[in-house]
């Protein structure tokens, strides 16, 4: 089959991973999370007490070493070489990981690591600005939306899953305030690329949506 990268963006919460994770499974393809690499980053920022100042992370980026490793459960970040995965999906570090990822050396630190990971293609990478800067010629874009309300649903469902007692509405304000954050950051903000093919999920079971996403790869890939 022919090696090609993937690209797909898309709003927080509207099932990037999971349908990035099974279209890598699908085609032999190594799978990046983009969002756990800037979620590493705010974790290393929080530990080092930088959660009021996260600029300050500037001048120590080289400090941190970002990786994964498979295991049992899939796929998990790495901090330095301590699994992080179990820190890194909470509501907190995932508002400091909106508010790292606007800062400048913070976004060319990870790009950089990003786009040497697809050198060789075979590559499905999510994130929100895959499409537009990490590579820019990806040979197919995604680009993945579903409502506000649905997505805060999800992830409300996702955060009582692992045992946290969440408020749907501060959920959902928080959903509003992370599409605002990523949108219209000055650097590489969340949009569309112009070549992108886009998939609202909103009223899709997840079937259906891998067996559209799986007929667009293979039409790209053929
Ligand atoms: O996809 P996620 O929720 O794990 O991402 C966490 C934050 O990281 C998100 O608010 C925006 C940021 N992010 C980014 O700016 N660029 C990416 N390629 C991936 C994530």
């Amino acid at each position: 089959m022919k090696q090609i990268i993937v690209a797909v963006d898309g709003y927080s919460s509207c099932g990037k991973s999971t349908i990035a994770k099974a279209l890598a499974k699908y085609a032999g393809y190594t799978y990046v999370d983009t969002g756990a690499m800037y979620r590493a980053t705010a974790l290393y920022a929080q530990r080092a007490g930088l959660a009021g100042k996260l600029e300050e992370v500037v001048p120590i980026l080289n400090n941190i070493l970002i990786g994964f490793i498979h295991t049992a459960e899939g796929q998990h970040v790495t901090l330095n070489g301590e699994d992080v995965e179990a820190y890194i999906r909470t509501l907190e570090i995932g508002n400091l990981a909106s508010q790292i990822s606007t800062i400048k050396e913070v976004r060319s630190f990870l790009v950089a690591q990003q786009q040497a990971m697809g050198e060789k293609k075979g590559i499905v990478m999510d994130g929100r600005d895959i499409g537009t800067v990490v590579f820019p010629n990806a040979e197919l874009k995604l680009f993945l939306t579903a409502s506000p309300e649905v997505r805060a649903e999800r992830r409300f469902k996702e955060l009582q899953a692992k045992g946290e007692s969440p408020i749907f509405e501060d959920v959902l304000r928080d959903t509003n305030d992370r599409d605002y954050r990523d949108t219209h950051r000055a650097e590489s903000p969340l949009c569309q690329a112009e070549d992108a093919v886009v998939v609202d999920n909103s009223e899709m079971t997840r079937e259906e949506q891998m067996a559209k996403i799986i007929e667009i790869f293979d039409r790209a890939t053929r």
